[in-house]
């Protein structure tokens, strides 16, 4: 017999390349369930940083003279990820040169037309800048996203209170409503879970459903249809 909590999926999307970035998302999924998926540049041993950030510059520079090129993009390693399975994508971003660092880009260029519809949050880090830029990259490469407002924006030296911050966020953006369906259930009274030969395995108002195989399973509310992996 297998269980599931009706939550929404959400999926950690992020790069780091000075580990900023990684050490929030390490305190988000303290925080959240979800899946994480860190983004990698193909080229490996790249100094970012080196002759004051000249080959971060360049690529920063490479996109903003023509975004709608693919090869404005610098190469990442392949992803295995199916957004399909996702209803919330939070997406973890260092700022460079006010805009969002390339390899993520090269992400969003690839797979942000894949997110039309889901709820999309952003969370970025840098130094000092402003985050107004980047928000404007992921809105470019996510056109039909449904973002949560605000963003987070964690400063650099702010990165060991990501936890505390990360919580306020999380609340600000009222995610928990989000990431369940409970909400739609109570408008409906009733959820029902078919297989996906269409045959009803559970009516009810539970909460927390035990179904007797694991699978593929459509929860349905009259709000809300799901796809659910158990
Ligand atoms: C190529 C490059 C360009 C950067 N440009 C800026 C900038 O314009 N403004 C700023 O405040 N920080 C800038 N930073 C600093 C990063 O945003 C900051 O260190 C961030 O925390 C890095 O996240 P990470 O450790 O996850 O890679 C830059 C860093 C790099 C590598």
């Amino acid at each position: 017999m297998s269980a599931f909590a009706m939550q929404a999926k959400t999926l950690v999307v992020y790069y780091s390349y000075t580990n900023n970035v990684h050490s929030i998302v390490a305190e988000l999924t303290k925080q959240i369930d979800a899946d994480v998926v860190r983004i990698q540049p193909a080229e490996k041993g790249l100094d970012y940083e080196a002759n004051n950030y000249a080959i971060g510059s360049a690529q920063i520079a490479a996109i903003r003279n023509n975004p709608t090129d693919p090869n404005s993009y610098p190469a990442i390693d392949p992803v295995d990820v199916n957004l399909d399975e996702y209803d919330c994508v939070i997406i973890g971003a260092p700022l460079w040169w006010s805009n969002m660092a390339s390899p993520l880009q090269t992400y969003l260029f690839q797979n942000g037309g894949k997110m039309a519809g889901k709820k999309i949050g952003l969370i970025v880090s840098s130094a000092s800048s402003g985050i107004s830029g980047v928000e404007s990259d992921a809105k470019r490469l996510i056109p039909n996203g449904d973002f949560f407002t605000p963003s987070l924006w964690i400063r650099s030296a702010q990165t060991r209170n990501a936890a505390s911050l990360i919580q306020q966020w999380l609340k600000d953006i009222d995610y928990a409503s989000v990431a369940g369906i409970s909400g739609a259930k109570a408008e409906s009274g009733v959820v029902n879970v078919y297989d996906l030969m269409g045959n009803l395995v559970y009516s009810g108002t539970q909460e927390l459903i035990d179904v007797t195989a694991s699978g593929t399973y459509l929860v349905k509310t009259n709000a809300v249809t799901k796809k659910v992996r158990i």
